[in-house]
């Protein structure tokens, strides 16, 4: 059964974010209020399939608690989408997704991420052989099984390259995708103006004639869940992605957050509780210390002398350091 179906209306997702949603950060929104759904950082197959390999693959750690999460790739060659596909799915996530809208420079330079959106043959090649790597890997999973199992394949992007392009959604929808998303900026615009939710909801509508299966997630600016539920109403979607909000409200996906009234010595808590994960999960370096920073600023803000205790936070340079200071 498509996991993507089985989700609610509107369903919530807590957004890729490279260096921040790992398995640790995720565990703790998950045990502060969990998404309807996870997706991993953005993992280059083009890395995976080589001997680089066991430096990526803390990125593809999670736990049961980060259920049901999928899996989101990137890249530029097809047949390491095809491999890695099938490593997705025999590594127990519940689906895949190809990351299709990242602007960053070097990235977008060597022609993988939004860059896709300019060159649709390599973009159209590449969903397929990610299509067919789990077609494979579902086949020889199911060797004598008789229950069908169908494993979503899906596309984050943005609303164009230069300037908004709804032929590229249009190509997108015409490969049988189970979720699309989209992030209500062009890539030109990076983060710098307002998400187009208009341009979200056009898409929205477009996917009715198209391809009537794939669901709808729009993402971009979102500040509360009361905001997404209005936002998905408005414009017919079927889920809502969270990013930089979780920042602002750990506890962005409750009904009812409890972030206004948390009090220092909670915010002390959960950022000890956040270290503490950290160190055990990578106890050997696996993730650089300074990904804790962003946490920090987030934790170690809104109470009296916050501003000295994070800047003593953000000098130190190992967990024990970060603990003495925080239970000191
Ligand atoms: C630090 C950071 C890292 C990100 N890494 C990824 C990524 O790995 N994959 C991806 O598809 N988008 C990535 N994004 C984009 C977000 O998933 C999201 O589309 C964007 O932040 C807009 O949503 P928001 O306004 O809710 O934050 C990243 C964004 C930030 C701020």
């Amino acid at each position: 059964m498509d996991i993507a179906q089985l989700l609610p209306k509107p369903f919530f997702v807590l957004a890729p974010m490279d260096d921040v949603t790992d398995t640790v950060f995720r565990r703790i929104v998950a045990s502060n209020a969990a998404p309807d759904l996870f997706f991993t950082e953005f993992v280059n197959v083009d890395g995976l399939q080589s001997p680089g390999r066991p430096r990526i693959l803390p990125k593809l750690e999670f736990t049961s608690t980060e259920k049901p999460i999928i899996a989101q790739l990137w890249g530029k060659n097809p047949e390491n989408y095809y491999k890695s596909a099938k490593d997705i799915v025999q590594m127990g996530f519940a689906g895949v997704d190809i990351n299709m809208g990242c602007p960053a420079k070097p990235i977008i330079k060597n022609g993988c991420c939004s860059a896709l959106i300019n060159n649709r043959p390599l973009a159209m090649e590449i969903i397929k052989a990610t299509q067919a790597g789990v077609e494979d890997a579902i086949k020889e999973q199911g060797k004598g099984k008789k229950t069908p199992h169908h494993f979503p394949v899906s596309v984050k992007t943005r609303l164009g390259f230069s300037s908004k392009d709804l032929s590229w959604h249009e190509d997108l929808l015409k490969q049988k995708l189970s979720m699309l998303t989209i992030h209500g900026r062009t890539t030109a615009e990076m983060s710098k103006v307002p998400a187009d939710w208009e341009a979200i909801g056009e898409i929205a509508k477009m996917r009715t004639s198209l391809s009537a299966e794939t669901l709808i997630v729009g993402n971009g600016d979102v500040i509360s869940r009361q905001h997404g539920l209005e936002l998905a109403e408005k414009y017919g979607l079927d889920g809502i992605m969270i990013g930089r909000g979780i920042f602002h409200d750990p506890f962005i996906f409750s009904k009812d957050s409890k972030w206004e009234e948390y009090t220092k010595e909670q915010k002390l808590a959960m950022y000890t509780k956040h270290v503490k994960l950290f160190a055990n999960t990578w106890p050997d370096g696996q993730r650089n210390i300074h990904m804790l920073n962003k946490f920090c600023k987030v934790y170690i803000e809104g109470f009296p002398g916050a501003k000295e205790l994070r800047e003593k936070l953000m000098d130190a340079d190992s967990t024990d350091k970060l603990l003495a200071l925080l239970e000191g």
